[in-house]
């Protein structure tokens, strides 16, 4: 087992910028990298912050590829609470990343094909150099919930009440989230270079813990990261568990 790098901040905004610079690093090291990039609540104060720091100047998503976790399957093109909304409103309208450069996974027609197209599409960019990840408070990462194989790939899931409640305060009032949705799987996630998990809140601090404090096991998809070389947590002290 591998013991990720932990970078505890004292707040959430001293994360996000941090995993802000960190992102931007890499791009500027790496201008053509491939990013795995994650929506949720966490990610909208650190693409926030990235949208400064390329405003400041020397920084270009011109010949990136982004691939992101997942997406949801059944809502209408546009729809306000689709991963591709969060993406194009909180990133990709306010960056130089070329519109066919921001993929989401396939959620229309032939889906399991467009899961296998997805991970050729990954792997002819020659893998992911950088993966964001969030982390649920039952231990997913992405949309592979407990019980997801390590070895899984770009797959139809179902999601679980607990993420469906989670996520119901992303959508407009009155709605909930569909049941299922396409991620990438914890093995796709395994193959990139390098990931960066993001967790802030003490909702966070048992998944976490589960996480990195106990052996990996099928009950907290998370703790597949322990296999992983080259893993990086940015958390607040709350996610920590206050420690
Ligand atoms: C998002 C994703 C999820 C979230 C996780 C945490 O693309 O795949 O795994 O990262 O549910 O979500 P927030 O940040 O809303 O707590």
């Amino acid at each position: 087992m591998n013991t990720p790098e932990f970078r505890v901040f004292g707040t959430a905004q001293a994360v996000a910028s941090a995993v802000a610079q960190h992102i931007a690093g890499a791009v500027q090291a790496n201008p053509a990298a491939t990013l795995g990039l994650a929506t949720g609540k966490t990610f909208i104060s650190i693409y926030a912050e990235l949208i400064a720091l390329y405003r400041q100047g020397g920084l270009s998503f011109a010949e990136v590829e982004s691939f992101n976790l997942d997406e949801y399957i059944g809502l209408p093109a546009g729809h306000p609470a689709s991963f591709r909304s969060y993406m194009e409103e909180h990133l990709f309208s306010q960056i130089d990343l070329p519109a066919q450069s921001g993929h989401l996974p396939g959620v229309e027609g032939d889906i399991e094909q467009a899961c296998r197209d997805y991970e050729a599409a990954i792997a002819a960019r020659g893998g992911i150099d950088l993966q964001l990840l969030g982390i649920g408070q039952n231990g997913h990462i992405g949309f592979n919930e407990p019980g997801s194989p390590f070895d899984s790939h770009t797959r139809i899931v179902d999601l679980t009440p607990s993420t469906i409640a989670a996520n119901t305060s992303d959508f407009p009032e009155g709605e909930v989230p569909p049941p299922q949705a396409v991620t990438m799987g914890v093995g796709t996630i395994m193959q990139a270079k390098e990931i960066v998990l993001v967790a802030i809140g003490a909702n966070k601090a048992e998944a976490l813990d589960k996480a990195f404090r106990a052996e990996p096991s099928l009950d907290c998809p998370a703790s597949a990261l322990h296999n992983h070389p080259h893993v990086i947590v940015y958390c607040d002290e709350a996610a920590m568990g206050g420690k």
